[in-house]
This record gives structure tokens, C-alpha cells and sequence, in this order.
């Protein structure tokens, strides 16, 4: 049979029991490492799918959004949009509520209550796919360049190609500054 790492530091007479007791820590480390690196191929089939990771939740610190700014991240592999509006922007899309639009919705159905400086939504024209540019078009919500879809400050879809209002996707608010997308 093998002799071990182990058996060989027993069967070595008159060495110094300190490093004794090093040799076989070493040699229970590295067979330990080499149990790892056995498993590692297994244990990682076992993570989840690349998509799977795609569809997590993802928590953002809105405290980084300066008033009447929008930041963009990445979440499920597209962007999305967090705009901090202003009093006066949330005031232009109330006003509008009722306007003929293609997609009704009033502007307190597109935000969290409490929360309706808050807008968050998926940064993907409803036309094509295209990421509209903040601030754009007459309503000063967002201008897709890519056929002229015009969104107004609520994500709703005013004129061009696009059928529908800006996705908004699920989320909730941890903290007053603090939400889970996904
Ligand atoms: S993709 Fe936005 S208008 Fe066509």
C-alpha cells in the first residue's frame, strides 16, 4: 500500500515532534486542497444558471441621484432607468393625466405612493428596443433616437412609433431611500 504523508512523519524516529506536527498539518492541508480542486468541477454545476443570476434582485441607494437627475443601471441585462423628478416635472405629467395617449396612465399608477419622485423604469423603447435619451422631446421625459418614440416625465408614450408607456418593472421600497428591483 502508499505510504501516506502522514504515515511518513510517524514512522521517522527521533524528529523534532514540533515539526512533526507542521509536516502533517501540511500534508492534511494540501490533501485538503486537492479535495477542493477535486470538488470545485461538481460544486460549481451546482451554481445558478447565468440567467437565473440575470433574473436577481438588485437593492440601489437612491441618496446617490441628485434631485431632477436620472442614474442608469444594469438589471437583467438592460439598462434601467432611476429618475429622481422634480417637482415640477411630477406637475407636468399629473396635468397630463388625462390627454389622449396611447397607453393611458395616470401618473400616480406609474410611482410607489408617497414615493412619486421616484421614477423607475426599464430604459428600452416599447418600439424596438432602443435606449431612449433622457430629458428629450417636448415633454422633457425621454427621446428615443432611434425612430423619435417621444416619452413624457411619467414614461408614457406621447407620439411617435412606440405603442406603449416605458416598462415599469417590480420593485419596493426597503427605506425611504433604499429600493429592491426585482
Ligand atoms: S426603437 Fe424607439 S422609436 Fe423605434
Amino acid at each position: 500500500m502508499a505510504e501516506t504523508a502522514a504515515d511518513a512523519t510517524a514512522s521517522t524516529p527521533g524528529q523534532d515532534p514540533n515539526r512533526r506536527d507542521f509536516i502533517y498539518i501540511a500534508a492534511v492541508a494540501a490533501a485538503a486542497g486537492g479535495a477542493a480542486a477535486v470538488a470545485w468541477p461538481f460544486i460549481d454545476q451546482m451554481n445558478p444558471a447565468a440567467d437565473t443570476l440575470a433574473a436577481a434582485s438588485v437593492e440601489y441607494d437612491l441618496s446617490k441621484v441628485e434631485p431632477g437627475a436620472q442614474v442608469v443601471i444594469t438589471w437583467r441585462k438592460q439598462p434601467l432607468f432611476i429618475r429622481n423628478r422634480t417637482a415640477a416635472q411630477i406637475a407636468s405629467a399629473v396635468k397630463d393625466d388625462h390627454a389622449d395617449m396611447k397607453d393611458p396612465a395616470t401618473d400616480a399608477s406609474r410611482v410607489k405612493p408617497g414615493h412619486a419622485q421616484w421614477l423607475i423604469l426599464l430604459g428600452s423603447c416599447t418600439h424596438l428596443g432602443c435606449v431612449p435619451t433622457e430629458g428629450g422631446g417636448k415633454y422633457g421625459g425621454w427621446l428615443c433616437p432611434c425612430h423619435g418614440s417621444v416619452y413624457d416625465t411619467a414614461g408614457r408614450i406621447r407620439s411617435g412609433p412606440a405603442p406603449k408607456n416605458l416598462e415599469l418593472p417590480e420593485y419596493t421600497f426597503l427605506t425611504d431611500t433604499k429600493v429592491k428591483i426585482g
